[in-house]
């Protein structure tokens, strides 16, 4: 089998929690996402970096749309479509314009040393296995991946942002009006930093800029902080982050 193969995936390393899904689905339900407004196409939904798209099994009441760059990841769901999500959403805006999601429910990689790019059988890989992106994919990261790029460095932080800012630009632009977006995120700890990396609020400021309003902070203790060889220096928690798109969208 190769990873052309559609049947060819990976194992994910970060996963949605099932705490984050728990919470998302009681925010979901809070706004009204799982009444039934359009009983031919359901609610549609969008994760335009879906990973393995696990949230589509976990709240099976709206229709989901994945869109993931890793194919072995991709792979895992038929719902994805494989590709850079800001070149599949520019796509989508420019062919059909009238075609919105009524929800975005997503999580970007944090920014963190799961962008270590250590390879199995490489180097310290030779010797240890890691939860990283790259580690877990078995090869480098795509190009345009999000996941490799550390947000407290320089250079890897400054190129962070600037893919950061162009995919929520353009999965804000498929977003209907008046539709809820919904985005788990966390903050980080460095050694070298004396407070947390405050990642949450960089992505907070950028999608308020562009527009949404945020409606709600969930704050959700997940295992994944808690895992690991550092674990006692992990942030407390995660954030769900519940923001509304308003019927006139501000520029
Ligand atoms: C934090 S993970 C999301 C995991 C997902 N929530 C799950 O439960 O499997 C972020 C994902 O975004 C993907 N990604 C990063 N940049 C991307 C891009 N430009 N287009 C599409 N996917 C991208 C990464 O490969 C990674 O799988």
């Amino acid at each position: 089998m190769t990873n052309d193969d559609v049947t060819y995936t990976r194992p994910h390393p970060a996963k949605y929690s099932d705490t984050v899904l728990a919470a998302g689905r009681l925010l979901l339900e809070k706004y009204g996402l799982f009444e039934v407004t359009d009983p031919v196409d359901g609610t549609q939904a969008l994760d335009p970096l879906a990973g393995t798209l696990k949230i589509a099994d976990a709240i099976p009441e709206l229709e989901w749309t994945g869109i993931e760059i890793e194919k072995e990841w991709a792979n895992h769901d038929e719902r994805t479509v494989h590709g850079d999500c800001i070149e599949v959403m520019r796509a989508w805006k420019r062919e059909h314009p009238w075609a919105k999601f009524k929800v975005i429910f997503v999580s970007p990689a944090y920014g963190n040393r799961m962008a270590d790019p250590m390879l199995p059988g490489v180097g310290a890989g030779r010797k240890y296995t890691y939860n990283t992106y790259t580690f877990k994919l078995g090869r480098l990261l795509s190009k345009r991946n999000g996941a490799q790029y550390v947000f407290h460095r320089k250079a890897s932080g400054a190129k962070y942002r600037k893919l950061h800012i162009q995919i929520w630009r353009a999965a804000v632009d498929v977003l209907e009006d008046g539709g809820i977006f919904i985005l788990n995120v966390s903050d980080y700890l460095c050694k070298d930093y004396a407070n947390p990396i405050a990642v949450t609020d960089w992505h907070v400021g950028v999608l308020t800029r562009m527009g949404l309003v945020e409606l709600e902070r969930v704050a959700v203790d997940t295992p994944r902080n808690r895992e690991g060889a550092n674990a006692d220096q992990r942030v407390a928690h995660e954030w769900v982050i519940v923001f509304r798109k308003p019927a006139q969208e501000i520029h």
